[in-house]
């Protein structure tokens, strides 16, 4: 596909699309319908979402038993047309489908690797809000990244877990699968009765039914889709509160409770902790999923539920619920601005334990690990808003990424360090942004020229020795 992102905020979602056959009314003032793009154009993960139109909520219902692994779904999702369409691609990696609706017409598809073409029976105006039902049953993919971790719907011992970093969720539901298109959501998952399926947002009921227990999950602030999850097993469930009345529910594998007792009990401080130097929580609950997933060997910041797939420690809890803000409230508009959500996760991390008590931020920033790195060292031949999809989750845009934080700290001094990061999650709160917005903000909230500063921590290769 040959289409370029903008190199501004916002990507490009090209007016027409590369499947050939444009139906074009054409000649001045008639609608013009064409197909939509089957990708954003993002450079790392060229087919990761769609071109004209954009999701505003996805409501995802299946009954999923962990003996069988087979999941029966229908996936609605409600979008406005961003241009005249014709036809448009939805991505989606999950099994067979059965049947498929826009506007309650029985419309043609076609799949062809993540792509799912859809024709609709009648064209969609510009600005037109449609609604699309698909029906899909059988056994939802687990997807391996090009870092050769896996992801999507990975089955476990006993249930499944979720994690859709950074292109899982079309193994289990249809959608648009790139940061730049949030919605809402809702999910109805249905498991045997005893097991627990923990989703995103608030549990808004769970009703058990001839052996059968429907849970109702509901995520009202916008997410996009490599933050949703929908984990499935047999969980200790605590609901507890913040002691500013924020809704706290964890979700433990028993064998796990006791590894993971200080690091779940401390959630709270840790939310306090950053409302504290970030601004207030972004959204209305918060939480864990501590889960025995061996095979993955990861944490993921899933909104509002962050998945663990071992017993974690304090620190990858600070890390993943410092994604609240950043990544998942504050989200990018390319992958390869992952800097901008890994570099903030570990700096927060980083100051949660110098507040505990632990090592201070800049005994943090001089380790061998970080700065105390020799220059002769391949860490620093990486170029930080560019580690390419196979090192976007590597050392560099974690560790020099909140290198460059806290070199951007002392450069500019706390006062605007700390006025720029509330700022930032504040402007660009449930919305996108980009290296170059941050550098721009951080210029104005100081008043600094910082090109030379930026060049050398985020542009160049090579250890910085002056900024
Ligand atoms: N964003 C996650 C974290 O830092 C890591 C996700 C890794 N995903 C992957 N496919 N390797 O907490
Ligand atoms: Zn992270």
């Amino acid at each position: 596909l040959g289409l370029l992102i903008a190199q501004g905020a916002q990507p490009a979602f090209a007016s027409s699309g590369d499947h050939g056959d444009h139906r074009d009314h054409g000649g001045p003032g008639k609608p013009h319908y064409s197909a939509g793009a089957a990708g954003v154009g993002d450079p790392y993960f060229p087919d990761a979402g769609n071109g004209g139109y954009d999701v505003k909520h996805y409501d995802i219902a299946f009954t999923y038993d962990p003996a069988t692994r087979i999941m029966d779904a229908t996936t609605t999702i409600t979008a406005v047309a961003t241009q005249g369409l014709n036809r448009f691609d939805l991505d989606f990696r999950g099994p067979e489908i059965t049947s498929l609706t826009v506007d309650g017409h029985r419309s043609a598809f076609e799949r062809s690797g993540q792509e799912l073409v859809v024709t609709p029976r009648h064209d969609l105006g510009k600005g037109r809000h449609f609604t699309v039902v698909v029906k899909y049953k059988g056994t939802p993919p687990v997807v391996t990244d090009p870092d050769e971790s896996i992801e999507g719907w990975v089955p476990t011992d006993d249930g499944v877990f979720v994690p859709g970093e950074p292109q899982g969720s079309p193994a289990w539901f249809p959608g648009n699968d790139h940061p730049t298109d949030k919605a809402t959501f809702t999910f109805h998952a249905t498991v045997p009765e005893g097991v627990t399926a923990v989703g995103n947002g608030r549990l808004e009921s769970q009703k058990t039914k001839k052996g059968w227990t429907t849970f109702v999950w509901d995520s009202r602030e916008p997410m996009a889709t490599y933050l949703s999850t929908v984990t499935i097993g047999n969980f200790t469930v605590t609901k507890s509160k913040t002691s500013g009345g924020l809704p706290i529910y964890t979700a433990v594998d028993p064998r796990l409770v006791t590894q993971s007792a200080a690091a779940v009990a401390q959630i709270p401080d840790i939310v306090e902790y950053f409302s504290s130097i970030f601004g207030p929580y972004p959204f209305d609950t918060a939480g864990a999923i501590i889960d025995r997933a061996p095979d993955v060997g990861y944490a993921l910041e899933s909104q509002t539920k962050p998945i663990f797939s071992s017993a974690p420690g304090v620190g990858t809890m600070a890390h993943e619920l410092a994604h609240q803000w950043f990544g998942d409230s504050v989200s990018l508009s390319r992958w390869s601005d992952i800097w901008l959500n890994e570099g903030f996760a570990t700096y927060s991390q980083w100051m949660y334990t110098e507040h505990t008590g632990g090592a201070t931020v800049d005994q943090t920033f001089n380790s061998t690990s970080n700065y105390g790195r020799a220059a002769t060292s391949s860490f620093w031949q990486t170029v930080t808003t560019d580690p390419g999809p196979v090192d976007m989750f590597g050392n560099v845009p974690y560790n020099r990424g909140a290198m460059t934080l806290h070199a951007l700290r002392g450069k500019i001094g706390d006062d605007a360090f700390f006025k720029l990061v509330k700022k930032w999650a504040a402007t660009n709160r449930y919305g996108n942004t980009s290296t170059a917005e941050f550098i721009s903000s951080a210029e104005k909230v100081s008043g600094m020229d910082l090109t030379n500063f930026f060049d050398v921590w985020l542009f160049q290769k090579g250890k910085p020795t002056t900024w």
